[in-house]
This record gives C-alpha cells, structure tokens and sequence, in this order.
C-alpha cells in the first residue's frame, strides 16, 4: 500500500504515526497548532486519507478539492466537524473514536463536578496567594455532593459511566435521552427517567452527555435555567452549542443557577463574553480526553481505521455505514 497518500493535520501520539508510516505515505502538519482553512485546503489535496480533529472544519466545498479522498478519520468521539452527508455523497468513509475515551471524560465530569461544587479554584488561588491566615468555620462553604440529585441528558456510553461514578457517592440519579434505557436496566443502574424539564426541576447537579446535534443546539437556555434550581450546578463536558452560552452568562448574573463547569464553548477557543468574569465557574479547555493513555488510543484506533478504510477493509468504527451500500 506504499503509494497510498495520507494526510495528518496535527502531531499525534508517536506510536499512532509510525503505524501509519509503516504502511503509507504520511505527510503531517509539523506545526504546534491547528491549520489554517488555506492550509487544510492545500493538505487535502491529493491524499487517500485525512486524519483530521474537531478543530477541522470537514465540508462539501473542502471535500470537493479532492475527488480522490477515500477515508477520513477524525481523532474524537465527536464528529460534529464534520459534513457526513457530504461524505457519504462522496463515498468517502468516516471514522470516529468511541469507547478508548469514555471513562476519562467521565473522569473529568466528576472532576469538575467536585471542582465547582467545593470551590476548588478560587480555595486554590486564594492559599496561592498567601491569603489563607487560619481556619475559618465559613471559608470557602460549598455544596455537599453525597446524596444528592444528579440530571444526566444523555444516557450513552459516557452518561452511564458518570452514572456509574455517581453511585460511589449514594446520589440518586436521574436521566432524560431520546432513547430510553429498559426498565430492568434502570433497576440495575439504579437511575430514574424523567422528561426534561422536570430533570432540570430536581436536580442539583446537570451534567449534559448529548452529541452536537439540530436537536441539541441551545438545549440549555434562558428558559431551561429559569427551571433550574437556584441552588444547582451545570456541567458540560460535551458540545459547547449545546448551551446557550450568553443565557448561561445572564443566568449566572441573575443567580439562576449556582455555578457552572464547562470543558467546552460554544466559539471554541472564545469564550462568551462575561464568561470568565464569574468565579461561580470553572473552564478549562476541552480536556475530556486528555490523558497520555486515552490520547495514545485514540491515535491507534484513529490510525487503524484509517489504514483499514484504505486497504479495502472493513473500519471498526465507520460512522456512515450507507456508504458501504453505495459500493
Ligand atoms: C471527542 O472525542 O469528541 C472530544 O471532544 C475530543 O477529544
């Protein structure tokens, strides 16, 4: 498959490259950053296969710059960068990443959720800052997190692992999902279904597990936070477009909700304006996977589909199956 041509549009992990090296000609952006549309406009050309990120923007008009393009594996789980249809109109398969990061991003939900509800950062910052001169009874109060209500929306792969989580801290879980789980299976998960705005009415922590969707765009607004309790905390680990994020901006300002913790937004890298202005919140900047050992599998898995996808060989994770009924 020597004269098979791939592009790469950032550094992966080492291993994931030379897997792809052995087998094709790669060729990779060499610079710490993210391309530029004209630099992605000029990669694409020519190649096999693109392996590509959610800061790629993959559409018909990119798409129609190479006839040739077979394969396109995008390094996540989400693949919201991406224009399937598009794709599947051109026959070209895509690939995504699911399961290799399901327990680290559920990892960080409860990270965050713990972060925002004991005040973790701005406790941090203040010790930091030589301020903290004795123990205080009403330092630093937050909100206990054991015995409380949590709203998952989603209950997919990393929903039931946050779920999971949940449990070792005796919450009563409760979730909403277009799909509904068994009734044998939310008797062994222990979670209860409800309809969405009256999750939103109970719970004390929401934590959002949906994928990018139409239907999911804003999901969370003006009037999903007036529904909200005053006391509770949104987390969001998935899309930023799945918040309003000027509505979570006002309703952090009108003390709708307690706080927020976001690892997404909803102009990545931009934040809403006044976003960073509270400290009833904690960002960071869309870390779910980030773990040397998750991103090294994703890059393995991302490079395996890849090269099976170009081999004529069935992709373990293709996304746009239709295209397989086009051949
Ligand atoms: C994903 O996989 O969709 C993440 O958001 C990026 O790691």
């Amino acid at each position: 498959m020597g004269q098979k041509k791939v592009y790469v549009t950032r550094k992966i992990p080492q291993k994931a490259l030379e897997m792809i090296e052995s087998e094709v000609n790669m060729e990779i952006n060499q610079e710490n950053r993210a391309l530029t549309r004209k630099e992605l406009e000029e990669g694409i050309k020519g190649v096999d296969g693109l392996l590509c990120f959610i800061t790629d923007t993959i559409d018909s008009d990119l798409l129609d710059l190479n006839p040739k393009l077979k394969v396109i594996a995008n390094y996540a789980v989400g693949f919201n960068n991406i224009d399937i249809n598009a794709c599947t109109e051109r026959n070209i398969l895509v690939s995504n990443t699911p399961g290799v990061l399901t327990d680290t991003t559920a990892d960080l939900t409860w990270a965050l959720l713990m972060a925002i509800s004991r005040k973790i950062v701005p406790a941090d910052h203040f010790t930091r800052n030589g301020q903290y001169k004795g123990w205080d009874p009403l330092l630093f109060l937050g909100s206990e997190i054991t015995g409380k209500t949590l709203g998952v929306i989603g209950m997919g792969r990393i929903g039931r692992a946050v779920t999971k989580r949940a449990k070792g801290f005796d919450m009563n879980v409760i979730y909403h999902d277009i799909f509904r789980q068994s009734e044998e299976e939310e008797k062994r998960m222990g979670i209860e279904y409800c309809k969405i705005n009256e999750l939103l009415k109970q719970a004390d922590f929401v934590t959002l597990h949906v994928p990018l969707l139409p239907e999911t765009t804003h999901l969370i607004g003006k009037k999903e936070f007036e529904i909200m309790k005053k006391s509770a905390y949104l987390i969001n680990v998935a899309r930023g477009p799945i918040v309003d994020e000027k509505a979570l901006v006002s309703a952090l300002q009108n003390k709708d909700i307690a706080g927020a913790a976001l690892d997404v937004f909803e102009e990545e890298p931009k934040l809403a304006a006044g976003l960073a202005a509270w400290d009833n919140t904690v960002l960071v900047p869309h870390i779910g996977s980030a773990t040397e050992e998750t991103r090294t599998r994703m890059g393995m898995i991302a490079a395996e589909n890849l090269l099976a996808g170009l081999r004529g060989e069935s992709m373990k994770n293709l996304v746009n199956p239709d295209v397989l009924k086009n051949q």
